[in-house]
Protein backbone atom coordinates (compact mmCIF):
# COMPACT_ATOMS: atom_id res chain seq x y z
CA UNK A 1 0.00 0.00 0.00
CA UNK A 2 1.43 3.22 -1.35
CA UNK A 3 2.30 5.93 2.23
CA UNK A 4 0.49 9.16 2.28
CA UNK A 5 2.52 11.77 1.88
CA UNK A 6 3.82 13.30 5.89
CA UNK A 7 2.65 16.68 5.13
CA UNK A 8 -0.94 14.49 3.86
CA UNK A 9 -0.70 12.16 7.15
CA UNK A 10 -0.15 15.52 9.35
CA UNK A 11 -3.73 17.16 7.75
CA UNK A 12 -5.14 14.00 8.64
CA UNK A 13 -4.06 13.48 12.23
CA UNK A 14 -4.85 17.20 13.15
CA UNK A 15 -8.61 17.08 11.69
CA UNK A 16 -8.81 13.66 13.37
CA UNK A 17 -7.75 15.07 16.85
CA UNK A 18 -9.88 18.41 16.12
CA UNK A 19 -12.87 15.78 15.68
CA UNK A 20 -12.18 13.73 18.78
CA UNK A 21 -12.03 17.01 20.57
CA UNK A 22 -14.97 18.19 19.75
CA UNK A 23 -17.22 14.90 20.70
CA UNK A 24 -14.86 15.09 24.09
CA UNK A 25 -15.85 18.44 24.80
CA UNK A 26 -19.81 18.37 25.55
CA UNK A 27 -19.29 15.08 27.05
CA UNK A 28 -17.01 16.33 29.76
CA UNK A 29 -20.02 18.37 32.13
CA UNK A 30 -22.13 15.38 30.98
CA UNK A 31 -19.34 12.87 32.92
CA UNK A 32 -17.67 14.98 35.18
CA UNK A 33 -19.32 17.85 35.51
CA UNK A 34 -16.32 19.92 34.06
CA UNK A 35 -16.05 22.70 31.02
CA UNK A 36 -12.91 23.03 29.86
CA UNK A 37 -11.25 26.07 29.05
CA UNK A 38 -10.53 26.56 25.29
CA UNK A 39 -6.82 26.57 26.25
CA UNK A 40 -7.35 23.13 27.55
CA UNK A 41 -9.08 21.40 24.74
CA UNK A 42 -6.14 22.65 23.02
CA UNK A 43 -3.45 21.43 24.75
CA UNK A 44 -5.75 17.81 24.57
CA UNK A 45 -6.22 18.07 20.56
CA UNK A 46 -2.29 18.54 20.11
CA UNK A 47 -1.92 15.56 22.76
CA UNK A 48 -3.82 13.19 20.59
CA UNK A 49 -2.59 14.16 17.73
CA UNK A 50 0.35 13.42 19.14
CA UNK A 51 -0.49 10.16 20.15
CA UNK A 52 -1.96 9.49 16.40
CA UNK A 53 1.54 11.25 14.97
CA UNK A 54 3.22 8.28 16.80
CA UNK A 55 0.98 5.28 16.28
CA UNK A 56 1.12 6.55 12.28
CA UNK A 57 5.27 6.38 12.89
CA UNK A 58 5.95 9.48 11.92
CA UNK A 59 9.49 11.27 12.05
CA UNK A 60 10.38 12.02 15.72
CA UNK A 61 9.91 15.49 15.06
CA UNK A 62 5.88 15.50 13.89
CA UNK A 63 4.69 14.32 17.66
CA UNK A 64 5.92 18.14 18.95
CA UNK A 65 5.12 20.02 16.35
CA UNK A 66 1.31 18.47 16.70
CA UNK A 67 1.19 19.43 20.29
CA UNK A 68 2.19 23.16 19.40
CA UNK A 69 0.20 23.51 16.11
CA UNK A 70 -3.34 24.27 18.10
CA UNK A 71 -1.94 26.66 20.65
CA UNK A 72 0.58 28.00 18.44
CA UNK A 73 -2.92 29.00 16.48
CA UNK A 74 -4.74 30.01 19.43
CA UNK A 75 -1.31 32.67 20.92
CA UNK A 76 -1.40 34.06 17.07
CA UNK A 77 -4.96 35.21 17.57
CA UNK A 78 -4.60 36.42 20.82
CA UNK A 79 -1.48 38.60 19.17
CA UNK A 80 -4.12 40.06 16.55
CA UNK A 81 -1.90 40.45 13.90
CA UNK A 82 -3.75 41.79 10.79
CA UNK A 83 -4.33 38.84 8.31
CA UNK A 84 -2.18 40.25 5.51
CA UNK A 85 0.77 39.42 7.58
CA UNK A 86 -0.37 35.87 7.31
CA UNK A 87 -1.13 35.75 3.91
CA UNK A 88 2.26 37.51 3.00
CA UNK A 89 4.34 34.77 5.37
CA UNK A 90 2.29 31.99 3.29
CA UNK A 91 3.28 33.01 -0.32
CA UNK A 92 6.85 33.57 0.85
CA UNK A 93 6.69 30.00 2.55
CA UNK A 94 5.05 28.68 -1.15
CA UNK A 95 7.68 30.47 -3.09
CA UNK A 96 10.79 29.24 -1.46
CA UNK A 97 9.25 25.71 -0.57
CA UNK A 98 7.16 24.87 -3.41
CA UNK A 99 6.80 21.42 -4.03
CA UNK A 100 8.70 20.31 -0.80
CA UNK A 101 5.24 18.25 0.17
CA UNK A 102 6.25 16.17 -2.91
CA UNK A 103 9.75 16.41 -3.40
CA UNK A 104 11.17 15.67 0.21
CA UNK A 105 13.59 18.25 -0.72
CA UNK A 106 13.42 21.89 0.85
CA UNK A 107 15.70 25.02 0.59
CA UNK A 108 19.17 24.38 2.69
CA UNK A 109 22.02 25.54 1.25
CA UNK A 110 25.37 24.13 1.20
CA UNK A 111 28.67 25.75 1.90
CA UNK A 112 32.17 27.28 0.47
CA UNK A 113 33.83 24.62 1.84
CA UNK A 114 31.38 22.08 -0.08
CA UNK A 115 31.85 24.03 -3.15
CA UNK A 116 35.79 24.10 -2.51
CA UNK A 117 35.97 19.92 -2.16
CA UNK A 118 33.93 20.28 -5.22
CA UNK A 119 36.45 21.99 -7.63
CA UNK A 120 38.73 19.06 -7.00
CA UNK A 121 36.19 16.33 -8.74
CA UNK A 122 35.99 18.88 -11.69
CA UNK A 123 38.25 18.31 -15.33
CA UNK A 124 41.02 20.66 -15.24
CA UNK A 125 41.78 21.33 -18.56
CA UNK A 126 39.24 19.63 -20.72
CA UNK A 127 35.63 21.69 -21.97
CA UNK A 128 32.52 19.83 -19.73
CA UNK A 129 29.01 20.49 -19.01
CA UNK A 130 27.87 20.86 -14.99
CA UNK A 131 24.71 20.65 -13.66
CA UNK A 132 23.74 21.56 -10.20
CA UNK A 133 20.25 19.41 -10.04
CA UNK A 134 17.95 21.56 -7.37
CA UNK A 135 20.10 24.58 -7.54
CA UNK A 136 18.44 26.76 -4.78
CA UNK A 137 20.21 30.85 -4.95
CA UNK A 138 22.50 29.78 -7.52
CA UNK A 139 25.95 29.45 -5.04
CA UNK A 140 27.35 26.58 -6.25
CA UNK A 141 27.47 27.23 -10.52
CA UNK A 142 28.31 30.92 -9.56
CA UNK A 143 31.15 29.77 -7.64
CA UNK A 144 32.29 27.54 -10.21
CA UNK A 145 31.80 29.12 -13.21
CA UNK A 146 34.69 31.91 -13.07
CA UNK A 147 37.24 29.09 -11.28
CA UNK A 148 36.20 26.78 -14.87
CA UNK A 149 36.21 28.79 -17.49
CA UNK A 150 36.31 26.01 -20.06
CA UNK A 151 33.00 24.92 -17.79
CA UNK A 152 29.40 25.18 -19.09
CA UNK A 153 27.61 25.59 -16.67
CA UNK A 154 23.75 25.30 -15.19
CA UNK A 155 21.26 25.37 -12.31
CA UNK A 156 17.77 23.91 -12.56
CA UNK A 157 15.16 24.79 -9.94
CA UNK A 158 12.04 23.56 -8.67
CA UNK A 159 10.76 26.77 -6.69
CA UNK A 160 9.98 30.03 -8.03
CA UNK A 161 11.52 32.62 -5.11
CA UNK A 162 15.14 30.68 -5.18
CA UNK A 163 15.10 30.65 -9.00
CA UNK A 164 14.42 34.13 -9.18
CA UNK A 165 17.22 34.88 -6.76
CA UNK A 166 19.56 32.61 -8.35
CA UNK A 167 18.55 34.34 -11.80
CA UNK A 168 19.50 37.99 -10.47
CA UNK A 169 22.70 37.28 -8.89
CA UNK A 170 23.71 36.03 -12.17
CA UNK A 171 22.73 39.26 -14.18
CA UNK A 172 24.27 41.01 -11.27
CA UNK A 173 27.37 39.18 -11.72
CA UNK A 174 27.35 39.11 -15.84
CA UNK A 175 27.26 35.02 -14.84
CA UNK A 176 26.85 32.96 -18.56
CA UNK A 177 25.21 30.64 -15.81
CA UNK A 178 21.88 29.03 -17.27
CA UNK A 179 19.26 28.57 -14.39
CA UNK A 180 16.23 26.73 -15.32
CA UNK A 181 12.63 26.63 -13.55
CA UNK A 182 12.74 22.79 -14.03
CA UNK A 183 11.64 19.59 -12.31
CA UNK A 184 15.13 17.77 -12.85
CA UNK A 185 13.36 14.60 -13.29
CA UNK A 186 12.29 16.27 -16.97
CA UNK A 187 15.66 16.73 -17.90
CA UNK A 188 17.94 14.36 -19.81
CA UNK A 189 20.62 13.67 -17.90
CA UNK A 190 22.90 12.17 -20.72
CA UNK A 191 23.55 15.77 -21.43
CA UNK A 192 25.71 16.87 -18.88
CA UNK A 193 29.43 15.43 -17.98
CA UNK A 194 28.52 16.29 -14.15
CA UNK A 195 26.09 15.91 -12.44
CA UNK A 196 25.62 18.06 -8.73
CA UNK A 197 23.61 17.19 -6.16
CA UNK A 198 22.34 18.53 -2.52
CA UNK A 199 19.30 16.98 -2.11
CA UNK A 200 17.46 14.24 0.73
CA UNK A 201 17.69 11.35 1.62
CA UNK A 202 14.18 10.66 0.24
CA UNK A 203 14.93 11.97 -3.16
CA UNK A 204 18.03 9.71 -3.65
CA UNK A 205 16.68 6.24 -5.17
CA UNK A 206 14.98 8.10 -7.93
CA UNK A 207 17.52 10.01 -8.91
CA UNK A 208 20.06 6.76 -8.87
CA UNK A 209 17.92 5.79 -11.21
CA UNK A 210 17.12 8.55 -13.26
CA UNK A 211 21.24 8.46 -13.53
CA UNK A 212 22.08 5.23 -13.74
CA UNK A 213 19.61 4.61 -17.16
CA UNK A 214 20.19 8.21 -18.32
CA UNK A 215 24.14 9.52 -17.65
CA UNK A 216 26.62 8.57 -20.43
CA UNK A 217 29.21 5.89 -19.46
CA UNK A 218 32.50 7.76 -18.14
CA UNK A 219 29.88 10.66 -16.62
CA UNK A 220 30.42 11.53 -12.53
CA UNK A 221 27.36 12.06 -10.56
CA UNK A 222 28.39 13.72 -7.00
CA UNK A 223 25.78 14.21 -4.09
CA UNK A 224 26.87 16.40 -1.24
CA UNK A 225 25.64 14.50 1.75
CA UNK A 226 23.60 11.36 0.63
CA UNK A 227 24.64 8.24 -0.75
CA UNK A 228 22.66 5.32 -2.28
CA UNK A 229 22.29 2.01 -1.38
CA UNK A 230 22.48 0.66 -5.07
CA UNK A 231 25.86 1.17 -5.48
CA UNK A 232 29.16 2.00 -3.62
CA UNK A 233 30.61 5.62 -4.71
CA UNK A 234 33.92 5.46 -6.67
CA UNK A 235 35.22 8.03 -4.43
CA UNK A 236 34.51 9.98 -1.08
CA UNK A 237 35.64 13.39 -0.08
CA UNK A 238 35.59 14.88 3.36
CA UNK A 239 35.50 18.47 3.78
CA UNK A 240 37.39 19.92 5.83
CA UNK A 241 37.61 19.57 9.91
CA UNK A 242 34.28 20.74 11.28
CA UNK A 243 32.51 20.46 8.61
CA UNK A 244 29.80 17.90 8.81
CA UNK A 245 29.21 17.28 4.84
CA UNK A 246 30.76 14.64 2.73
CA UNK A 247 31.07 14.50 -1.06
CA UNK A 248 29.73 10.81 -2.70
CA UNK A 249 31.25 10.59 -6.20
CA UNK A 250 30.30 8.01 -8.83
CA UNK A 251 31.79 7.27 -12.12
CA UNK A 252 28.89 5.95 -14.62
C1 LIG B 1 19.10 21.32 -0.29
S1 LIG B 1 18.70 22.54 -1.48
C2 LIG B 1 20.26 22.73 -2.30
C3 LIG B 1 20.46 24.07 -2.93
C4 LIG B 1 21.78 24.25 -3.67
N1 LIG B 1 22.04 23.19 -4.60
C5 LIG B 1 22.94 24.35 -2.72
O1 LIG B 1 23.78 23.43 -2.72
O2 LIG B 1 23.03 25.34 -1.98
C6 LIG B 1 17.73 21.57 -2.63
C7 LIG B 1 16.99 22.38 -3.66
O3 LIG B 1 16.43 21.48 -4.61
C8 LIG B 1 15.18 21.99 -5.06
N2 LIG B 1 14.43 20.85 -5.64
C9 LIG B 1 13.85 19.82 -4.97
N3 LIG B 1 13.30 18.95 -5.83
C10 LIG B 1 13.54 19.44 -7.07
C11 LIG B 1 13.20 18.97 -8.38
N4 LIG B 1 12.54 17.82 -8.56
N5 LIG B 1 13.62 19.70 -9.44
C12 LIG B 1 14.32 20.86 -9.26
N6 LIG B 1 14.64 21.36 -8.03
C13 LIG B 1 14.26 20.64 -6.96
C14 LIG B 1 14.57 22.58 -3.79
O4 LIG B 1 13.57 23.54 -4.11
C15 LIG B 1 15.81 23.20 -3.12
O5 LIG B 1 15.97 24.54 -3.50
Amino acid sequence: MTRLPVSLQSLVVQFTALLLTALLFPLLPILFSYQATLWQLALVQGGLAAVLSVLWRQPAWWPPLHVGFLPAVLLALQVNLPAWVYLGAFLLLVLFYWSTFRTRVPLYLSDRKAWQALTSLLPETRTFRFIDLGSGLGGVPLYLEPRFPQGCFYGTEIAPGPWLISRVRAWLKRSRVNFMRRDYETLNLSDFDVVFAFLSPAAMPGLWQQAASQMRSGSLLVSLSFAVNARQPDSVVNLAAGARHTLYAWRM
